[in-house]
């Protein structure tokens, strides 16, 4: 049984085959309308259960669309609403979820359910998000990066900004898709040091640089993401302001990447706090691209779960 818990947890070329497989799913369905079905139909019969325990539009609406158009149901779930909400365990519920549907994707708060309900399901589990990581997101950006700029292996990638869930999972992704990372942002927020030794590990270059500026030089693609994410008090959000501004990815700090660097940001944005308009709708840009590719790379995420 195929979990999807963490892009470092999963083996390289089976994450190489889901982004090719996005990519020919996505060709394939050559701008038909969304609500038209996939030539084939690889989860007919197949039910899905989608769990949120924190607010969502791409996740949710994306494996919505997704599990349908490859002839699948769906069910949306609001953990709140469930007695998970109100006591029940998580392996009670993973137990009693696996004898009515065939696959969860849950996004919760804390790493140790997501792990919970894998260690106790029979059916595969998805990381929809985490406080700690994100990598249906991350498996968007690469299939992204590949569809306009070709292989990512050797690339430059700059995050600037929190060292937060998204960011964890680009340094997952860049000992198994071998490009280099650096993570320029304030000290307090810096990721957790066992990405980067995870990421050196597999033989990845990630690397701080505490100057925005220099980070940035001959970069191939710069992130970033909000400056208070969902797990974060919103007391913390003056503080965080004031660390990050000077992070913020601008026209002036885009001119310091490479002239055909892309720009990219996982969305819900704050425009003109951690991104500015003019990045974000400007030239470098290719955040709507990179949302509609959560459609097509967690539908090659599902297939594999499923071995369809
Ligand atoms: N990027 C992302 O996961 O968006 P949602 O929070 O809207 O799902």
């Amino acid at each position: 049984m195929n979990h999807f818990l963490d892009i470092n947890k999963t083996d390289p070329a089976a994450l190489r085959a889901m982004i090719d497989a996005g990519h020919a799913m996505k060709a394939a369905r050559n701008g038909r309308p969304k609500g038209l079905p996939d030539d084939d139909q690889p989860l007919a019969g197949r039910m899905v259960a989608l769990i949120f325990e924190k607010p969502s539009t791409r996740t949710r609406v994306s494996f919505d669309v997704g599990v349908r158009q490859m002839g699948g149901q769906t069910m949306v779930l609001s953990g709140a609403d469930m007695q998970l909400g109100h006591g029940e365990t998580i392996a009670d519920t993973a137990r009693v979820m696996s004898r009515y549907v065939d696959l969860i994707m849950i996004r919760t708060f804390e790493e140790a359910t997501l792990l919970e309900m894998a260690e106790h399901a029979t059916v595969p589990v998805i990381n929809g998000l985490t406080n700690r990581s994100h990598p249906c997101q991350i498996m968007a950006d690469i299939m992204t990066y590949e569809e306009h700029r070709g292989p990512i292996r050797g690339r430059k990638v700059v995050w600037s900004g929190d060292g937060n869930n998204v960011f964890a999972s680009f340094a997952h992704a860049s000992g198994q898709f071998g490009f280099d990372l650096t993570f320029t942002g304030p000290e307090p927020l810096d990721p957790e040091q066992i990405f980067l030794d995870e990421a050196h590990a597999k033989g990845a270059t990630v690397r701080i640089e505490r100057d925005p500026f220099r980070a940035v030089e001959g970069a191939d693609l710069v992130v970033t993401d909000t400056w208070v994410s969902m797990h974060d008090p919103q007391s913390a959000r003056e503080r965080r302001h004031n660390q990050l501004r000077p992070y913020q990815v601008n026209e002036t700090l885009m001119a310091r990447a490479k002239p055909d660097a892309l720009f990219m940001h996982c969305l819900p944005a704050h425009r003109d706090d951690e991104a500015t308009s003019a990045v974000m709708d400007g030239p470098h840009s290719v955040i709507w691209d990179e949302a509609e590719n959560r459609l097509h790379a967690q539908k090659a995420v599902v297939r594999w779960c499923l071995g369809v």
